[in-house]
């Protein structure tokens, strides 16, 4: 009998297919669409939940559930949590002296201000959860950073509100991403912003991608960052600086239409070929 795995989506977008496709090659896939399907928490006859909801408390609720179910859980509800949450991310990271950038939280105008003095001007402002570089702006002087902190204030909830103060690094916005599957390296790429005026490197903000090959420190780096969340499938971004990489996120339901296209790679085969692996053991 085929393995039977849930591929656990609220939106379908290009990554859902490619998985599904992947999956179905060995295994009997379910879609599980979280704006129709209701989960149990526990009792789910599943061997294997691929989690793939955009939203990431959705997302951390239905690995949460598999696991209690005894699932194999792609990603498991704690990488999901600590790679969705960036306040959280950089405290494992620290916690395994990995490099990332040096980060205060601040709760409150006051703190921010106090923040900046410690990290130096210009600052980059960004909530602990957010996507897509929505929320994440940069203030040159205290005037610019009080104003952001008090829009900030106003948001509806604290993963908002929060704000994680950095010291503004010089990236020429541009990035490296890249894929870790099951402990090994798939790949990487850069993605540079290139829309006039953005700063920011996200894809979804028009940056552009190419593929890069990692030098051994930037390897380890990516490794060393998804075993710290206890990601199985995770992208991990890198700032190059002059001391080597700087971890700046991990992504616990990755996208990868970029990633694609840039390197020629597909992940949903290396982690349906992983997965396939896994459950045998
Ligand atoms: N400290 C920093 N110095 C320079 N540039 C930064 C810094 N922090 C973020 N950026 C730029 O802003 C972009 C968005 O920031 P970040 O990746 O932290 O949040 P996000 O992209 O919204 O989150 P996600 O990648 O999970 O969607 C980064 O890709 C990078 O190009
Ligand atoms: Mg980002």
């Amino acid at each position: 009998m085929k393995p039977v795995v849930h591929l656990v989506v609220d939106y379908v977008r290009e990554e859902e297919r490619l998985l599904r496709r992947s999956l179905g090659a060995w295994a009997e896939v379910h879609v599980v669409n979280l704006r129709e399907d209701p989960v149990p928490i526990g009792g789910a006859v599943a061997d294997a939940a691929v989690i793939r909801p955009v939203s990431m408390y959705r997302a951390a609720y239905a690995a949460g559930a598999y696991e209690a179910s005894g699932s194999f859980t792609v990603n498991t509800s704690e990488a999901i949590i600590y790679s969705g949450d960036k306040a959280l991310t950089y405290a494992r990271l620290a916690a395994a002296n990995i490099a990332s950038p040096a980060t205060l939280i601040a709760s409150s105008e006051e703190a921010a201000l106090r923040a900046a003095e410690e990290t130096g001007y210009p600052v980059v402002v960004k909530p602990p959860v957010g996507s897509w570089g929505r929320l994440v702006s940069k203030a040159r002087s205290p005037e610019k950073l009080a104003q952001v902190a008090r829009l900030r204030s106003a948001l509806p909830c604290t993963p908002q509100r929060v704000m994680l103060i950095q010291p503004l690094l010089e990236t020429g916005g541009s990035d490296i991403r890249c894929i870790v599957v099951a402990g090994q390296l798939l790949g990487c790429m850069r993605r540079r912003a290139s829309r006039p005026g953005e700063w920011r490197s996200n894809v979804a903000l028009g940056a552009r991608v190419e593929a890069h090959r990692p030098s051994p420190e930037e390897e380890d780096a990516a490794i060393r960052a998804a075993r710290a969340v206890n990601g199985y499938f995770v992208s991990i971004d890198l700032f190059e600086t002059r001391d080597g990489p700087l971890v700046n996120e991990v992504n616990g339901v990755p996208e990868f239409k970029g990633f694609i296209r840039a390197t020629g790679v597909n992940p949903a085969e290396a982690l349906s070929k992983a997965l396939r692996e896994s459950l045998r053991r």
